[in-house]
C-alpha cells in the first residue's frame, strides 16, 4: 500500500523516465581555466562522471569519454556522480535515504540542468529525481575559472507524504583515477594545530572526521590534499586540495574501490545525525571547495588564497588592522587604568588597535578566572567602572581603535545566564554533567538562544558604536550531548546547532557589515570557509612559540591567505629573540600580545620599525601572491616569499630553525618575479645599530637572476631569521 502511494505521488508530479537516444548525448562540463570535471547522462538517464583532470583542449574529445569505464570483473565500472544507497554501487554512497515507506533504496535520474553567470564565474545546477518516490536532488557547481577553484554543494528535498530520514548527505562526490593516491592530513590538538602527515591510501576506506560539535576542528582540520601518482610535493606533481565550509562535525571519506579508483566524499559527519526531512523542506549541504593543481601544493594554495580574497573571505579585498592584545600579557588581571596604559603603548608601537581579551565581564559572578561569568556580558564594575564606553573613549584619546573579546555561544554554570535559562544549555537532564574548561555550550538550535547570542554583539555595538572589532571565541566542544530544544528529534541537533550559528552570523553581518571579527576557538579549532564568510581572519593557534608557529603557519597557508591568518608576537619561547618572534608573525596578519615594558629599548625600537615595514609591505603580504620556497618539514629552515600583483614589490622571510653543524644550506631561488625587472635587494627588520651581514644586501639584481641563482639568506644559527625587501627599480 505504502509503495503504491509512493508510486501515485510520483505519477502526480508527472515524472517520466525515458531512455535517451545515443544521438541525444548530454555532456556537462564543469571547467576552470585549467581543470575539467565532465559528466555524461547515460542511456539509462543516470549521471556519470566521465573525467576529472587537467582541462581538455578540444570539446570534441569529450565525446570520446565513456561513461562506462573498462573495469574489473564484477564491477559495472560506472562512476555515478552522486551515488545513492541500495543500488548496484557497492561502495560508500553520497546519499542515503530512508523513504517515508521505509524503503532504503534511491535511484537518481537526470532531469535537466542550467548554467548561470555569477560574479567571477558560473553556477551549474543539475536536477535529478528518483523514479519511484518524489525525491529531488540538485547538484550545484560554482566555477571560478581564473582561480581554478570549484565549489560544490547539494540540495535534497521531497514531496513524500511522511518525513524521510537522511542518513548520508555528502556535499559532493569525486572520483580520481591515478596509479597511486597519497593523502596529506592536518591533525593535532590544542597548541599543536595542523600537523601535516602523509600516507599512501590503499584499498578500503580512510576517514577523517570530527564529533566535537563546536570547537569542531580541534583534532583535525577541515581540509586535505591528495597527491596523484605520488606523494604531494610543493612545486611539482598533481594534487587535489579540498576543504569543507562547515563549522561543526565534518567527515571526509576516501575510499579506494575494487578497480583502484579513489572516491572522495566530503560532507557533514552523519554521526548521531540521521536527519528527518519534512516534505517541502530543503536540506542544503555545506560547500565543498576544491582545486586541482598540476604544479604541486604551492600552486594549489595560491589558487585557494586568490579565490578566498576575491570571492569568499569576509572583506577579502579590504585592509586588516595590526593590533596589541592583552591576553598573554595580563590574563584576567587588569583594570581601567592598566588598560589605558596599554592603549598608549599600542599607539607608541604604531599598531592600529588595542584588543581587550577575556575577563572584562560579569558582576554577580565576575570573570576573574575561567570558572565564572561566561554568559553575563556586562563589564565588571569593580574592574572597569566606566564600562566599555570609558574604554572606547580611552582608546580614542590614545589614538587607536578598540576591539573586544567575546565567547557568546558559551556559559559557565556560575553565571546569571545559566541561573535564568538552564534549558538553553546542551546538557543531559538526568546524568552527571561533564564540563570542558568549566563551561557548557548553549543550544544554538533554539531560536531564543540565537536571539541571545545576536544580542551580545548587538548590545555592545548599539551602546558603543566605537567598538571596531570582535574576537569571537569558542573554547568548548559539545559535551553531555542532548538538546532540550530538539526534544525527540535529537538527530537534527548537531546540524541545526551549526545552522543556528550561521543564522546569528547572518544577522550580525547584515546589521554591521563593516565590523571585522576574528574567529577563534581555543586557538585554531575553527578554520573553515563558511565561518570565514563572516570573519575577516582567524586565530591559528594559542601556541605562539615562533618555532612551532613555523609549522602551524606553513600548514594553514596550504588553504588560507596570510590575510586570514592572525599571528602575534608573544612571550612564548623567550629563549628566542624578539626579532625572530616578530619576523615569524610578520608573514601573517601581524599583532602583538606581549608586555611591551618587558622589552629593552632596542627591542621596542625594533618592533616599531617592524610594524612600519609590515605596513609598507602590506600590498605584498596581505594582497599579493605567496610562494612557499623552503619547507620546515623537509629542511631545518623555512622561507616564504610574497610578491605584490604589479610584481614591483616583494618580501622574503627566511628562517633558520635548527640547522645541523655545517649542514648544507638549502638553495633559495625566488619565484613569481618579473625576469626582466631589476630589483633592489635590501635587508630590513634589523636590530637597531646592527649592520646587515647579508652578502647580497643593497644589490640590484634582475628577477631572472633572483629566480635562477637566488639569495643567500640562510645560516647555521639556530632560531635565526632574515627579512629581505625587493623593490623594482
Ligand atoms: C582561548 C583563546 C585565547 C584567549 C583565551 C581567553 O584560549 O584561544 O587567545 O582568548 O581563550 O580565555
Amino acid at each position: 500500500m505504502k509503495q503504491l502511494l509512493c508510486l501515485l505521488l510520483t505519477a502526480a508530479v508527472a515524472f517520466t523516465c525515458n531512455a535517451i537516444q545515443p544521438s541525444e548525448r548530454k555532456i556537462i562540463r564543469i571547467t576552470t581555466d585549467n581543470t575539467e570535471l565532465a559528466f555524461e547522462v547515460g542511456p539509462d538517464r543516470r549521471l556519470y562522471q566521465t573525467y576529472f583532470g587537467p582541462r581538455l583542449l578540444s570539446e570534441e574529445d569529450l565525446k570520446n569519454l565513456s561513461w562506462n569505464r573498462p573495469a574489473g570483473a564484477g564491477s559495472t565500472g560506472a562512476l555515478e556522480v552522486y551515488s545513492t544507497s541500495g543500488n548496484e554501487d557497492y561502495f560508500e554512497p553520497a546519499l542515503g535515504v530512508t523513504h517515508g515507506n521505509g524503503n532504503m533504496t534511491t535511484y537518481l535520474y537526470y532531469e535537466g540542468s542550467s548554467v548561470e553567470n555569477i560574479d567571477g564565474g558560473t553556477h551549474t545546477r543539475i536536477n535529478m529525481r528518483d523514479d519511484r518516490c518524489p525525491l529531488s536532488v540538485t547538484l550545484n557547481y560554482v566555477v571560478y575559472p581564473k582561480e581554478n577553484v570549484i565549489k560544490t554543494w547539494t540540495e535534497i528535498s521531497h514531496r513524500e507524504k511522511k518525513p524521510v530520514s537522511l542518513f548520508r548527505y555528502a556535499s559532493a562526490m569525486l572520483y580520481l583515477n591515478a596509479s597511486e593516491y597519497w593523502l596529506t592530513e592536518f591533525s593535532g590538538d590544542w597548541a599543536k594545530e595542523v600537523r601535516m602527515s602523509q600516507e599512501q591510501l590503499r584499498f578500503g576506506k580512510k576517514i577523517l572526521d570530527t564529533k566535537l560539535g563546536s570547537r569542531a576542528a580541534m583534532h583535525v582540520s577541515p581540509f586535505f590534499e591528495i597527491g596523484l601518482d605520488g606523494p604531494v610535493r610543493e612545486h611539482s606533481g598533481e594534487v587535489l586540495m579540498g576543504t569543507i565550509g562547515w563549522t561543526g562535525n565534518f567527515r571526509f571519506t576516501f575510499e579506494i574501490d575494487n578497480v583502484g579508483n579513489l572516491r572522495v566524499l566530503p560532507g557533514i559527519n552523519p554521526y548521531a545525525s540521521t536527519y528527518e526531512l519534512k516534505a517541502g523542506e530543503t536540506f542544503t549541504t555545506p560547500e565543498f571547495i576544491f582545486t586541482l593543481s598540476s604544479e604541486g601544493a604551492s600552486q594549489g594554495s595560491r589558487n585557494l588564497q586568490a579565490w578566498a580574497r576575491n570571492h569568499s573571505l569576509k572583506d577579502g579585498l579590504g585592509k586588516r588592522m595590526t593590533l596589541l592584545n592583552n591576553w598573554e600579557n595580563t590574563g584576567f588581571s587588569f583594570n581601567q587604568e592598566s588598560l589605558t596604559g596599554l592603549m598608549k603603548e599600542a599607539k607608541d608601537l604604531g599598531v592600529d588597535m588595542f584588543l581587550l581579551d577575556d575577563g572584562w565581564f560579569g558582576n554577580k559572578y565576575p570573570r576573574s578566572n575561567d570558572r565564572a561569568g561566561l554568559g553575563d556580558w556586562e563589564a565588571t564594575r569593580d574592574k572597569l567602572p566606566g564600562g566599555i564606553p570609558a574604554l572606547v573613549s580611552a582608546a580614542g584619546e590614545a589614538g587607536v581603535k578598540f576591539g573586544i573579546w567575546i565567547e557568546p555561544e558559551m556559559v559557565n554554570p556560575k553565571s546569571e545566564l545559566y541561573e535564568k535559562h538552564p534549558d538553553w544549555v546542551i546538557e543531559q537532564p538526568d546524568r552527571k554533567t561533564y564540563y570542558y574548561r568549566n563551561q557548557l555550550v548553549l543550544d544554538m538550535s533554539n531560536p531564543k538562544v540565537q536571539d541571545h547570542v545576536f544580542s551580545v554583539v548587538d548590545n555592545i555595538l548599539r551602546e558603543n558604536p566605537g567598538v571596531a572589532y570582535f574576537k569571537w571565541d569558542c573554547n568548548s566542544p559539545i559535551t553531555n550531548i542532548y538538546s532540550p530544544y530538539c526534544g525527540e528529534r535529537q538527530g537534527q541537533f548537531y546540524i541545526d546547532h551549526v545552522r543556528g550559528i550561521y543564522k546569528v552570523l547572518d544577522r550580525i553581518k547584515e546589521k554591521y557589515p563593516e565590523v571585522p571579527m576574528m574567529l577563534c576557538s581555543g586557538g585554531g579549532a575553527r578554520c573553515d570557509y563558511e565561518a570565514l564568510k563572516y570573519f575577516t581572519e582567524f586565530w591559528c593557534s594559542d601556541n605562539t612559540d615562533p618555532v612551532e608557529r613555523a609549522y602551524i603557519q606553513w600548514g594553514f597557508s596550504q588553504f588560507f591567505p596570510a590575510k586570514a591568518m592572525a599571528a602575534h608576537v608573544t612571550g612564548w619561547n623567550r629563549s628566542t629573540s624578539v626579532k625572530f618572534r616578530t619576523d615569524m608573525a610578520s608573514m601573517c596578519k601581524l599583532g602583538f600580545d606581549i608586555g611591551l615594558k618587558e622589552l629593552s629599548a632596542d627591542e621596542l625600537e625594533y618592533c616599531r620599525e617592524a610594524v612600519k615595514n609590515w605596513k609598507r609591505l602590506e600590498g605584498a603580504i596581505m594582497d599579493g601572491t605567496q610562494y612557499r620556497l623552503v619547507s620546515p618539514y623537509e629542511t631545518n629552515h623555512m622561507a616564504v616569499e610574497y610578491v605584490n600583483t604589479a610584481r614591483n614589490s616583494g618580501v622574503v622571510f627566511a628562517y633558520d630553525l635548527s640547522p645541523r653543524f655545517q649542514g648544507k644550506l638549502p638553495v633559495l631561488r625566488l619565484q613569481g618575479l618579473d625576469p626582466a625587472k631589476k630589483y633592489l635587494v635590501r635587508e630590513i627588520n634589523l636590530m637597531p645599530g646592527r649592520k646587515s651581514s647579508f652578502i647580497q644586501n643593497e644589490k640590484i639584481l634582475s628577477g631572472d637572476y633572483l629566480m635562477k641563482v637566488g639569495l643567500d639568506m640562510f645560516s647555521h644559527r639556530h632560531n635565526n631569521s632574515m627579512v629581505v625587501e625587493l623593490t623594482a627599480q
